[in-house]
């Protein structure tokens, strides 16, 4: 009934959603509850949400909210930094299976073992990491406020930066800091945008400008007039005055970008063995209005997180949001 596949243009998703919407809706006023959801999930997903937002913005309302129950609308570690944010609030995943191959690419055990390789070196990571290796770290990030918190500490000082090779390669290259060390991982869904792919778009859209998320590879982002977090990029997009745009990233901001800029054209970048011509995170399509209206009906799939591992992850998120004002 819904296909819930890809987010490039399928009309056909919309049948048999008006009773989850509307049930949804009333049990959060029952409830008390809230809906925060990525702008990757799916366009009937954000619609049904009370926020939509990227990494940091859900951070910042998990942390706000007088709701007694928030279902969080995105994929696991996101869940469990509003638990960790809000611990006496029941945090609710529509689908607990809803992972992120960047945060796997960071085993907590393994990055205990490289943080210790460097004694004198702060720990930033990013918030796509588990809530043990936030535990691990001194000051979390997201790719809004990278620069920010990395351009904050001293510049004598070394920083380890984790999970994400690209952002940190991005971030060094930026600022000249050669003083930080990455740890090796990546996001498959960014990993695979390829140059060649953009520059063929450009050739059918000369006018297009490219917008590309610090996650994707170098040479990616070389391309690219405007390198930023989702919420940057969509930011851009309404500032700037260009017609047409390529964007480089999870194909879900599109629905936002489309409906704040209703007479400008937006081109997904495909990925290199594109089939569709978008590029979906199957782990945030994994959302579906049914699994929001069944975690709510259920109070099922809550997030639960030991207290010792959640007071020191707590530490380095909060240090972020003090950060990122
Ligand atoms: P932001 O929400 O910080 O742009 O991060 C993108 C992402 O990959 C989330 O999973
Ligand atoms: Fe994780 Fe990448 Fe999906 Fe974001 S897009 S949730 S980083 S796998």
């Amino acid at each position: 009934m819904i296909n819930n596949k890809c987010s490039c243009g399928s009309k056909s998703r919309e049948i048999a959603e008006m009773d989850y919407a509307a049930e949804i809706k009333r049990l959060k006023k029952e409830k008390n509850a809230v809906v925060l959801a990525h702008y990757y999930t799916l366009p009937e997903v954000q619609q049904v949400a009370d926020f939509v937002g990227d990494s940091l913005a859900l951070s910042e309302q998990a942390a706000c909210t007088d709701a007694d129950i928030i279902v969080f609308a995105g994929v696991h570690f996101m869940g469990e930094t509003a638990k960790v944010l809000s611990p006496d609030k029941k945090v609710l995943l529509p689908d607990p299976n809803a992972g992120c191959s960047l945060a796997e690419s960071c085993p907590a055990k393994e990055f205990a073992e490289f943080k210790a390789k460097y004694p004198d070196h702060l720990v930033i990571s990013y918030v796509n990491t588990t809530v043990e290796v936030k535990a691990l770290t001194d000051i979390c990030c997201t790719s809004t406020n990278a620069l920010k918190i990395v351009q904050s500490v001293p510049a004598e000082k070394g920083i380890v930066f984790a999970p994400d090779r690209n952002l940190g390669d991005y971030i060094k290259r930026v600022t000249g800091r050669e003083n930080m060390v990455l740890w090796n991982g990546a996001c498959h869904v960014h990993e695979k945008f390829s140059v060649e792919k953009i520059l063929e778009l450009k050739k059918q859209h000369p006018g297009a400008k490219v917008l590309s998320h610090p996650e994707c590879k170098a040479p990616v982002l070389l391309i690219s007039d405007f390198v930023g977090s989702t919420a940057a990029l969509l930011k851009f997009t309404l500032t700037d005055d260009s017609r047409e745009y390529i964007i480089v990233t999870e194909s879900g901001i599109l629905y936002e970008m489309r409906k704040a800029n209703p007479d400008k054209i937006f081109i997904p970048a495909p990925p290199i063995d594109s089939t569709c011509g978008c590029n979906d995170c199957e782990y945030m399509k994994m959302v579906s209005l049914e699994k929001i209206y069944n975690c709510l009906r259920d109070e099922s799939n809550e997030i639960e997180i030991p207290e010792n591992i959640r007071s020191l992850a707590e530490g380095s998120i909060r240090k972020m949001l003090e950060l990122s004002k």
